[in-house]
């Protein structure tokens, strides 16, 4: 019978995957299982601790419901999606930068016609948005889809709503760039919010003393036809949470000066209740390919 030590243990795991058909896999699973070990080496992991954890991952699983992922959430607190995001974005240079998606992107919608005010009805200061999608010489692309969305001024998304099902989408839309590679849109200025926190990730949050906030910002999701998709955040200057965003999310080239106007009308001629804010951000496509992600909540019918 072969008995293991604490160290021989590693070793004996990590060759029952010897025979492992996928290299890639065979890779994962021997890493993992290594960086495991070193921690549970390096931490004398106690049995309640242990217990604690196998708990909290188990919480974890039954807070996850098709319109909630905390194991996503859990993974962007830790920074684990920033991460990924890095390691898979190491050569961008010229082009926009990326961060993450979050959880709350649902997919696509109905193509909107540029100047459409994605936040009929809701409460708030006004903001025009205007952009340029070019490729990496500043060559405008044009009929781009651009998926954008962001929270209200309570910081809520409208998919985290019980009303969700019943109405139609708000603060969220898809615009297509003009031959000129240009698109924009009215909204209302959003303001910093906290992620969910009534779950096992909040809890956490709590216990290690952070706050749950994320600094202001709005969504955007750039998939152009022979370029690699652009997931990314516009940032607004000046919010306070910009330098301890809970998932670590803000890069200085992704913050953006938005300027407070007074001017009776909008870029596009049409007239503007004064005060109202301007957001100008371009994007900078870099050539590849790869599908753009899958929204764990699928948009509404009437999208
Ligand atoms: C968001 O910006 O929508 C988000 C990103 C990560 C975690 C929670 C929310
Ligand atoms: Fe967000």
């Amino acid at each position: 019978m072969t008995q293991f030590n604490e160290t021989d243990l590693t070793a004996a795991v990590v060759r029952s995957f010897d025979d492992t058909p996928d290299p890639r896999v065979k890779f994962l699973m021997t890493e993992l299982v290594k960086s495991l070990h070193d921690f549970v080496r390096r931490t004398d992991l106690t049995f309640e601790e242990w217990a604690y954890a196998i708990d909290f991952l188990t919480r974890t699983g039954h807070k996850c419901t098709p319109t909630r992922q905390e194991f996503i959430l859990l993974s962007d607190v830790l920074g684990v999606s920033m991460l990924v995001d890095a390691v898979n974005h190491r050569e961008r240079e010229g082009a926009t930068q990326t961060t993450v998606l979050g959880p709350f992107y649902v997919g696509e919608h109905k193509p909107m016609s540029h100047g459409t005010d994605i936040s009929a009805g809701i409460d708030g200061e006004r903001m025009f948005v205007q952009s340029r999608v070019t490729d990496l010489v500043g060559k405008p692309l044009a009929n781009v889809p651009v998926d954008v969305w962001h929270a209200d001024d309570d910081g809520f998304y409208d998919s985290q709503k019980p009303s969700y099902d019943k109405n139609g989408p708000s603060l969220r839309g898809r615009f297509i760039t003009d031959a000129d590679g240009r698109f924009f849109f009215r909204t209302i200025l959003p303001c910093s919010y906290p992620i969910p926190t009534d779950g096992p990730v909040g809890e956490m949050i709590l216990q290690t003393a952070r706050h749950p906030m994320r600094p202001a910002h709005v969504h955007f999701l750039v998939n152009a036809p022979g370029y690699e998709p652009l997931i990314t955040h516009v940032f607004i200057d000046g919010d306070k949470y910009l330098d301890t965003d809970v998932v670590f999310g803000v890069k200085d080239d992704l913050v953006s000066k938005v300027e407070k106007r007074t001017d009776p009308v909008m870029p596009d001629g049409k007239p503007a209740s004064a005060p109202w804010h301007l957001m100008t951000y371009d994007f900078r496509m870099k050539p590849g390919s790869g599908a753009a992600p899958q929204p764990m909540m699928p948009a509404k019918e009437n999208a």
